[in-house]
């Protein structure tokens, strides 16, 4: 656990420093890398962008340069905005025979001619690090092993370090999207927490959030929850990562924030993530431990049981 020594003073929320989980988190699977290395196995992930989106570029450039600073192999296919359907399929289909990659990670949002949802189902569920193939989300819905989705996995991950014990407890998740609200949802009812989702239509969204003693925002909307929704003690779970105007910062410039409102929500809560500097670190750190994963399953080798759920 990392943070403050002030855990659930008035006033004080602990906050729950993701870069350093996440550092400590790569150092297990560079670990990992260097035992399966031993054995024969390098994992290998490949990534697929599709067009020139800024923002993804410098998440697939991130994704490529931490995983082969844990060892792994990274191939990279940057494909023009105009592909088409059947050749991106057919990338998908040599990646799913190819022995080198272990995990396929197609960046999203794809450009609106293309089927994100027939691409995603196009990749060897083995295969799938981003835990969207729809076995995948069966599995994990069904209590099976699966391959988890990033962003949710690295929240549990930190939930556990931060409580122990989840069972029992009441879990809001407020979004359900299929990233992250849906999968969200089904890992905290796997720890047994007694979970709801809510979203925008949601009645009385402040009432229900007070009643959270897990609350996770994943809304994507700047600072939409206020430290008044927030349950004294609650563990404060922040996946928005949104950009607003800072004109006090200077003309012109901006700030990253998260959707709780972080200043009036660590007056409340036990312990919270902040924006950047929580979840996001994690998610990358998840995704190449879903390729050690994936690779074991693969080879055949043991389950890293530090690194998976
Ligand atoms: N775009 C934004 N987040 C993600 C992610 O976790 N996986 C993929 N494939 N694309 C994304």
């Amino acid at each position: 656990m990392t943070g403050s020594d002030t855990a659930g003073a008035q006033g004080a929320a602990r906050i729950i420093d993701g870069k350093a989980f996440a550092e400590g988190l790569r150092a297990r699977i560079s670990a990992h890398v260097a035992r399966m290395a031993e054995q024969g196995v390098t994992p290998g992930l490949a990534v697929v962008l599709v067009g020139e989106d800024p923002a993804s570029q410098v998440y697939v450039a991130s994704k490529a340069k931490q995983t082969v600073a844990c060892g792994m192999k990274s191939f990279e296919h940057r494909l023009s905005a105009d592909t088409s359907e059947a050749d991106l399929l057919a990338l998908i289909e040599r990646l799913n025979a190819d022995p080198e990659v272990h995990g396929i990670l197609v960046q999203l949002p794809l450009p609106g001619h293309l089927n994100s949802d027939l691409v995603i189902n196009s990749i060897d569920p083995a295969k799938d690090v981003d835990g969207f193939h729809i076995s995948n989300v069966g599995l994990l819905a069904t209590g099976q092993d699966a391959l988890v989705s990033c962003t949710p996995l690295g929240c549990l991950l930190m939930l556990r370090e931060e409580l122990g014990n989840l069972s029992g407890l009441n879990a809001v998740v407020v979004g359900r999207s299929n990233i992250v609200g849906k999968p969200m949802a089904q890992l905290l009812l796997r720890e047994s927490c007694t979970v709801t989702i809510a979203h925008s239509r949601t009645k009385d969204l402040g009432a229900v959030c007070r009643g959270a003693d897990i609350l996770v925002a994943a809304v994507g909307r700047p600072q939409m929850i206020p430290g008044d929704w927030v349950k004294p003690g609650a563990t404060v779970i922040d996946v928005g990562i949104n950009r607003i105007d800072a004109p006090e910062k200077g003309e012109g410039k901006t700030r990253l924030v998260g959707d709780v409102d972080f200043d009036s929500a660590v007056k409340v809560a036990g312990a919270i993530t902040p924006v950047p500097g929580g979840v996001g670190p994690m998610t990358i750190a998840c995704l190449l431990a879903n390729t050690v994963t994936a690779a074991s399953r693969i080879h055949g080798l043991p389950k890293p049981e530090d690194l998976s759920i």
